[in-house]
């Protein structure tokens, strides 16, 4: 009897959570788990009463589905993905739809995309954010794939997902492998917003002196204006938590970042595009430098800094330079993030729809917040908008905060306070807008050590051999004897 808008697979809590919230939006799931106890259990507990049914195995599970059937799977990255669409393709039939949620990496997705697409079959790669809370209430959703296959999984999607006043956080992201490649930016410009979150907390705490109380009231107020966001509000609420002793909690913890890979991907991808997304780059790497917690304890007595490290000027006015400087930086961290998206969509040749990802990260995903807001405005404003720096709100907003910025940066210089996010974002910032860099340099010694020819300013396209040595000095492209 096939009674089941969607299927799916893996009952871990993420894939459980999005079946209720798919039965709370009124579309009836059959669920599946390779381990099948885990479907009775289900079903038997936290979807008792519910419209949800339950399969025993992947061939009963198919059969209960209305066509086109769309089976979606919420399990581990990697070959488990493979291993379950090796099972489904011989019992699904041409225009059914597969459709993956995991965390699985874009060039996985555009594969998978391809091999089904010969068999007749649409496949949909969907980042999920939000977390379990996000799977159970409104999760962000960005699902690419087979364009043909939206309009079947549009309404269960729009409709799951979270919701900013009635705008869903979802849409069709674009092709192949374009869901899972926006996710992936998504987690790096994560990565980047806590970092800067980071750097703001060292300045007041080091610079300034604050204690964590103090310090959460600040975060408090920044959450009631353009930083108001996910990352902002749960900072205010961690520096504030007390232990049991009465002590604040966050200065018991090891100081060594974990990481999971998605941030170091997107670096990867930066690098492998030749976009200069510096900021999510220095995110990942400050995580690296702090787990060397040993070696930095170690050179923390040896190598000593300034003098001078604590700020003498006025107290209040610095934290709001600080705050000027965490908005301009994030500015520039999402401006980069996009470069990035725009660079592969030309690679891949997708047509990214960027307001509509600016939206579906407005809400129910991690790095949700006000900012997002005008990121979508902007680019609702103009759709080919080159770089959201050259956005007149954008543009305004980053030059009012660029004298705050610059003093906040030189001042964590001087007085030894590592700000590589901030840091990076300015030094981007300065080369963005430099019609002239010392890359002329670059092209000369590259001449002259590897005749690698030089374009020149006056003949545009025209590449030219200077013999170096011939005037001058000794050394030719040949002969290395300085
Ligand atoms: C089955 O459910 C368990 C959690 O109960 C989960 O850890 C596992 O990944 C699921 N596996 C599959 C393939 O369905
Ligand atoms: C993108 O499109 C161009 C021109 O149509 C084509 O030459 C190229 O192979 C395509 N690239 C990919 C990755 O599909
Ligand atoms: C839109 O952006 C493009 C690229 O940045 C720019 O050339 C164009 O002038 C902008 N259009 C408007 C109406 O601002
Ligand atoms: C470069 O110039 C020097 C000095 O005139 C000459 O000896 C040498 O052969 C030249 N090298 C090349 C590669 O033309
Ligand atoms: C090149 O080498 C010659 C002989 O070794 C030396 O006399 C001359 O000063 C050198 N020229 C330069 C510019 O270094």
């Amino acid at each position: 009897m096939a009674e089941a808008d969607i299927a799916l697979i893996g009952l871990a809590v993420m894939g459980q959570n999005l079946i209720l919230n798919m039965n709370d939006h009124g579309f009836v799931v059959c669920a599946y788990n390779r381990t099948v106890e885990k479907v009775d259990k289900f079903l038997a507990n936290e979807a008792k009463g519910t419209k949800i049914i339950g399969a025993r195995s992947l061939d009963e599970m198919v059969k209960k589905l209305k066509k086109p059937r769309r089976v979606m799977m919420l399990v581990k990255a990697g070959s488990a993905v493979d291993a379950f669409i090796d099972q489904l393709v011989p019992l699904l039939e041409k225009g059914d739809i597969i459709i993956d949620g995991g965390n699985s990496e874009y060039t996985d997705s555009r594969r998978r995309h391809k091999s089904l697409k010969e068999k007749g079959l649409l496949f949909v790669g969907s980042g999920v954010s939000g977390g379990e809370d996000g799977a159970r209430y409104g999760p962000s959703l960005m699902p690419g794939g087979e364009p043909e296959a939206w309009p079947h999984i549009k309404d269960i999607f729009q409709g799951i997902a979270a919701k900013v006043g009635s705008e869903p956080c979802c849409d069709w992201v674009g092709e192949d492998g374009a869901g899972h490649f926006v996710k992936m930016v998504h987690n790096g410009i994560e990565y980047g917003d806590m970092q800067l979150i980071c750097e703001a907390y060292s300045l007041m705490k080091d610079a300034l002196g604050m204690s964590p109380g103090e310090m959460s009231e600040v975060f408090t107020e920044w959450n009631k204006g353009e930083l108001d966001s996910f990352l902002i509000e749960i900072t205010k609420d961690i520096l504030a938590y007390k232990d049991v002793d009465g002590e604040y909690l966050v200065e018991k913890i090891k100081d060594a970042a974990g990481q999971k890979g998605t941030g170091k991907w997107t670096a990867i991808s930066a690098l492998e595009y030749g976009m200069p997304v510096t900021l999510i780059g220095e995110a990942v790497f400050a995580r690296c430098l702090s787990s060397l917690k040993d070696e930095r304890v170690t050179a923390s007595s040896q190598l000593s800094g300034p003098e001078v490290t604590k700020y003498d000027g006025d107290k209040k006015a610095f934290i709001e330079d600080i705050r000027q400087a965490l908005y301009a930086s994030k500015i520039v961290s999402y401006a980069q993030g996009f470069m990035l998206m725009r660079e592969a969509a030309k690679e891949f040749n997708w047509t990214l729809n960027y307001g509509g990802i600016a939206l579906m990260w407005r809400g129910g995903c991690i790095i949700r917040s006000r900012f997002l807001g005008n990121i979508k405005e902007a680019f609702e404003k103009n759709a080919s908008l080159r770089n959201l720096l050259l956005d007149d709100f954008f543009k305004t907003e980053i030059l009012k905060c660029q004298k705050a910025w610059r003093k906040v940066v030189s001042q964590a210089v001087l007085l030894g306070i590592p700000t590589p996010a901030f840091s990076t974002a300015l030094a981007f910032f300065d080369g963005y807008r430099s019609a002239r860099l010392p890359a002329n340099l670059i092209q000369a010694q590259r001449d002259y050590f590897g005749a690698h020819t030089y374009e020149l300013l006056a003949s545009p396209g025209k590449f030219v051999h200077t013999n170096w040595t011939g005037h001058g000095g000794n050394v030719s492209s040949s002969t290395y004897n300085a």
